[in-house]
């Protein structure tokens, strides 16, 4: 009697329950009111999992400086423990809390472009644990620059380390409901904002080594960097390469459904290609640049450029995985035309990821 008493009180408590060894709990939906801030940073502080809106996409937040905590961001995920996280911050002086050595072109990246979707990697301070780092020697960092995300930041009072809020391997959320999708059940609370404007993952720069290296493309280009930098910044483009980023490694973003990606423009190649599976049974779908090419095709629109591209596309993913059960991707991004811009080479990354380099 008395157990079940205890038990009893226990679970209304904490809202948790226990079920064949997996702790479900009963995920918070918060919103941005003070009290519910308030409930977001002591959730961190506590070492529990927050899901946070920023302006790429929606991160799992947990207090940097708590391995415990830092370890369920993997659980709850099912990242693999050799992929580092990135330490998100809402103030620039703390990155002098968490890295050893900050490098002039370092300086320059935080005094001139930060907050913004960029990332940079610097050799870390001892307080930043092998957990969140993957036993690198370095830290990532990221100032967000959506109000959001630093109201949030601000409320925890503490580094907070954040992967995407994704399911490992499935496409990052860009929308509170998405992160509901994968996380509801594995984690404290989710604080409930906008969609993510920018809708890729950051730029992540190497300037923890001699030459400055983009190790993830994202809206920040390296074009824009070297500019900036007066120096040449290179993007990463072998994944098997040492100057790396584990991330980079991984299978990513991928729909459940089978995807392939088409590079040229080609609508006779798509038309045939997309024909063809309807053939075999398929409910294709054409995911183009210019959906009104092709005929009584279903084609679905990216956007008008390569920023409504981006910002689009994870979202678009999830869609079309939900209504159609094969993916004909098509991205045609230099020569000038509106695909062009900073965010082409983010896009098509992620594009390339999805489709596990299957291209035709
Ligand atoms: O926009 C973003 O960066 C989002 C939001 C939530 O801020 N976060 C995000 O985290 O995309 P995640 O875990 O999905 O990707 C982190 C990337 C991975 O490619 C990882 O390998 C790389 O950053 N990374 C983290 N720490 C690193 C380090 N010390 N050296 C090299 N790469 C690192
Ligand atoms: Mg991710």
């Amino acid at each position: 009697m008395n157990f079940y008493f205890i038990s009893y009180n226990f679970i209304l408590f904490t809202n948790l329950f226990l079920c064949d060894k997996i702790i479900v709990v009963k995920t918070r939906y918060l919103k941005f009111t003070e009290s519910d801030l308030h409930t977001a940073g002591e959730l961190i502080r506590a070492g529990e999992l927050v899901g946070f809106p920023t302006e790429t996409v929606y991160g799992l937040g947990a207090d940097a400086l708590n391995e415990s905590a830092v370890r369920k961001t993997y659980v709850a995920k099912g990242r693999p423990s050799d992929n580092p996280l990135i330490v998100h911050i809402f103030d620039k002086s703390q990155i002098y809390d968490v890295a050893s050595d900050v490098s002039p072109l370092a300086q320059i990246v935080i005094e001139r472009v930060m907050p913004a979707p960029i990332t940079v990697v610097l050799p870390k301070k001892p307080v930043i644990k092998g957990i969140v780092t993957a036993g690198l020697p370095s830290v990532a960092i990221r100032m967000p620059q959506s109000d959001e995300a630093r109201r949030f930041l601000r409320a925890a009072a503490t580094p907070v380390s954040a992967p995407s809020a994704n399911i490992s391997g499935r496409p990052s959320p860009t929308t509170w409901q998405r992160v509901k999708e994968d996380m509801d059940g594995k984690i404290a609370a989710v604080l409930c904002g906008e969609p993510c404007k920018v809708g890729i993952e950051s730029t992540v720069l190497d300037l923890s080594r001699d030459e400055p290296v983009v190790l993830r493309p994202g809206a920040i280009s390296a074009e824009f960097l070297s500019e900036l930098l007066g120096v040449e910044v290179k993007v990463l483009t072998d994944p098997s390469s040492k100057v790396n980023s584990p991330g980079v490694r991984y299978k990513h973003y991928a729909p459940n459904v089978p995807m392939v990606l088409e590079l040229d423009g080609d609508a006779d190649k798509l038309c045939a290609f997309y024909d063809a599976r309807l053939a075999e049974g398929y409910k294709p779908v054409l995911w183009v640049q210019r959906p009104m090419l092709f005929g009584g095709r279903r084609a679905v629109g990216m956007g008008a450029n390569d920023m409504e591209a981006a910002a689009n596309l994870f979202e678009t993913m999830r869609m079309l995985e939900a209504r159609y059960n094969y993916i004909i991707a098509s991205f045609c991004w230099r020569g000038g035309t509106s695909f062009d811009g900073p965010a082409s080479r983010g896009v098509l990354d992620r594009l390339m990821r999805a489709c596990g380099h299957n291209i035709i």
